[in-house]
């Protein structure tokens, strides 16, 4: 049986994971990439990644590239990352199922889907978490062995330039109490790794996938003592999100608590020991990008009303 696996988005975030952890494991790894030309699509052949050409548009390429290959890593960008993407829900949705509906007829044995934690609770009327759950209903009516992991906010995420943290400020959805789970990019490959490595267990299951849990405060306390300076914590100001769509609805889908994150940190890392903690990815993988954000000024890129 083939060892190899096709990972949809490796060079982006989740699937340049994923792809990295598979290699790591000793998997084969074959990468679907628009621009074979590109830096991170260079760096992933010389990571010893098979690079094809393709896009999720066309039909033909993305057959090839399953072609042979025993698991298919499924992500898809979404209009929640900016409208600039030019990517609407829709697309997002039909190029979902059209993975896995051509995962089915390639004979893949097993399929990853990477959804959303926020979908736990069921729809959230915003398009681009709603798209993922009707791309996980469709995948779990397929004859094929599939798992869907539902990542939480990524910690990543916290470094964008426009929470403040270059003029001594963090400003994000959290109350100063209020918890929410995160997970360090890294850990995705890890955690979609040992998934694969083990179809009996995972095969048929949907779980949230997340490292840590921070509250507003804690963010406060690790990026001050990350920075050696204070850096004071404030929930998003009630004026911020009255003036944008996008963010009031992601804050009141927060305290509703369908983004809070409900994942089970002990039985994750007992899947993945390595998981980090934030301080853990502070000092580690997110060293360089935090202190770029130290002093990056910079807009949230949301600043218009309603991009989801
Ligand atoms: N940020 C969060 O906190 C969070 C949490 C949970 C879930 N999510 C979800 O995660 C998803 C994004 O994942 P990510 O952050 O890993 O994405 P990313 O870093 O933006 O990478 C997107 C990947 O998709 C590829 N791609 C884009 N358009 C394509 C096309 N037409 N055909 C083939 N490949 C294409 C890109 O490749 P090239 O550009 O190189 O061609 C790139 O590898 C979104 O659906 C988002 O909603 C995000």
């Amino acid at each position: 049986m083939s060892n190899e696996v096709l990972v949809f988005g490796a060079t982006g975030q989740q699937g340049g994971s994923v792809a990295a952890a598979l290699l790591q494991a000793g998997w084969r790894v074959r990468a679907l990439v628009r621009n074979p030309g590109s830096k991170q699509a260079l760096a992933l052949r010389d990571a010893g990644v098979t690079v094809v050409k393709g896009d999720f548009a066309d039909a033909d390429a993305m057959r090839l590239a399953m072609q042979g290959v025993y698991g298919v890593f499924s992500v898809q960008p979404s209009s929640g990352q900016g409208a600039e993407l030019g990517l609407s829900d829709e697309d997002e949705e039909r190029f979902g199922i059209a993975i896995a509906d051509m995962a089915v007829h390639s004979g893949v044995k097993h399929l990853i889907y990477s959804s959303t934690a926020a979908v736990s609770s069921g729809p959230t009327g915003m398009g681009h978490f709603d798209s993922k759950l009707r791309i996980e209903n469709h995948v779990r009516t397929l004859p094929i062995t599939a798992t869907v992991v539902r990542p939480a906010a990524f910690m990543e995420m916290l470094l964008m330039p426009g929470f403040g943290l270059d003029q001594g400020e963090f400003n994000f959805f959290m109350r100063s109490d209020q918890p929410m789970q995160f997970i360090a990019v890294q850990d995705i490959g890890a955690i979609v790794a040992a998934v694969l490595a083990d179809p009996l267990r995972f095969g048929g299951t949907t779980f949230e996938i997340a490292s840590a849990a921070a509250t507003g405060d804690d963010l406060q306390a690790l990026f001050s003592q990350a920075a050696g300076r204070p850096i004071t914590y404030s929930r998003f100001s009630d004026q911020v999100l009255a003036g944008n769509d996008f963010l009031r609805r992601l804050a009141e889908l927060l305290d509703a608590g369908a983004l809070a994150g409900r994942a089970d940190l002990g039985a994750l890392r007992q899947i993945h020991p390595g998981l980090q903690t934030f301080e853990s990815w502070i000092k580690g993988p997110a060293r360089y990008s935090f202190e770029k954000a130290l002093g990056t000024p910079g807009a949230w890129a949301y600043g218009t009303a309603d991009k989801n």
